[in-house]
């Protein structure tokens, strides 16, 4: 049996840390796809990548280049094309001129990999992943959306922190958009099985909530000419590895929501069964009047992001 492919689209930073992060698990073979101004960057990345092969062992093949054709099949393609936000600007400041590149890509991921599932990562993510799945056609199942691992992870980080365990023990469940009003939810975040509500005080808790929010901006902050990375990077290998494993993991992704939560049509971060056909299922939380409020307006806020989406494209 040969082995499977992963195409991942934008050879940046969170690209080829991807990239080389998929290789080291090996798991498949990667191909780096990108446009750049240096028409070498994306081969030269990943022939540096390959060679680091010598030292982790491991066999899969990585290459990289700017022909689509290099993507012909692949199981999983990530898209993590555009531009990352620089400090003071939103993810939403981002809308149009990502929508233009993601659309793009689409186009292509449609063509040659049609069986493909497609993660998303550039920002605006919850728009981002509307195009791809307008764009491509493709079923809810097998387009899905990088945000909600990457908010979790960064929330038990925060409460691994605070709390002075293990990240392992540490358990952390964001819902909604991944913008300012996604919405972490410490009555489902627990350390070794016991909620966080009870192990912290509410001040020092509401700290950690709004730092997770923050997450990224206190990153770019710091960065000043790009943002976040390693954490987003990891969080999308993730969830590739539970689709190439087939492993059911439940993780929160954005998903295209067909009433679940009240939502249809719209992608929102919910807890998903990620699987060998991409989204499984949708696993049903459930919310108290306080959450179910701060969920709506997250799902507002990635309503309205469309509807300026919407507004360009038709004029
Ligand atoms: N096809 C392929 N690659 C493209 C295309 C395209 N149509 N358009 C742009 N790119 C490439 C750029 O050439 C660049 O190498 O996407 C890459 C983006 O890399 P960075 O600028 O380093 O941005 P990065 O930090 O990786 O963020 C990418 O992910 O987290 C989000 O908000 C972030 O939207 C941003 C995206």
């Amino acid at each position: 049996m040969s082995r499977k492919k992963v195409t991942v689209v934008g050879a940046g930073n969170v690209g080829a840390s991807l990239a080389w992060t998929l290789a080291r698990m090996n798991l498949s073979d990667v191909v780096l796809l990108d446009i750049p101004e240096t028409k070498g960057m994306p081969a030269g990345k990943a022939l540096d990548m390959k060679q680091s092969g010598a030292i982790f062992g491991f066999d899969g093949d990585i290459v990289g280049g700017s022909d689509w054709n290099l993507a012909q099949g692949s199981d999983v393609v990530v898209i993590t094309a555009g531009v990352p936000r620089k400090p003071g600007m939103s993810r939403d400041d981002l809308l149009l001129i990502n929508a233009k590149i993601v659309s793009s890509v689409a186009v292509q991921v449609k063509a040659k990999a049609p069986q493909s599932i497609v993660i998303v990562i550039s920002n605006p993510l919850d728009a981002m992943c509307a195009v791809v799945q307008r764009v491509t056609g493709f079923p809810r199942e097998r387009v899905l959306g990088m945000a909600g691992v990457l908010d979790s992870a960064r929330m038990r980080t925060f409460l691994a922190q605070e709390l002075n365990v293990s990240i392992n023990n540490v358990h952390a469940c964001v819902l909604g958009g991944h913008g300012d009003s996604m919405v972490p939810l410490p009555r489902y975040s627990t350390v070794s099985g016991v909620s966080i509500v009870e192990l912290l005080p509410k001040d020092r808790l509401e700290k950690i909530i709004q730092r997770t929010r923050d997450g990224g901006a206190e990153i770019v902050k710091l960065l000043e000419t790009g943002s976040a990375f390693y954490a987003p990077s990891a969080s999308a290998a993730e969830m590739v590895e539970a689709i190439l494993l087939d492993n059911k993991k439940i993780l929160p992704c954005a998903a295209l929501l067909q009433g679940e939560y009240g939502v249809k049509g719209l992608f929102v971060g919910v807890p998903v069964k990620l699987g060998a056909r991409g989204l499984e299922e949708v696993v049903i939380l459930k919310l108290t009047s306080d959450e179910e409020k701060a969920f709506k307006t997250s799902v507002d806020s990635v309503q309205s992001l469309l509807k300026v989406l919407d507004g360009k494209l038709t004029k």
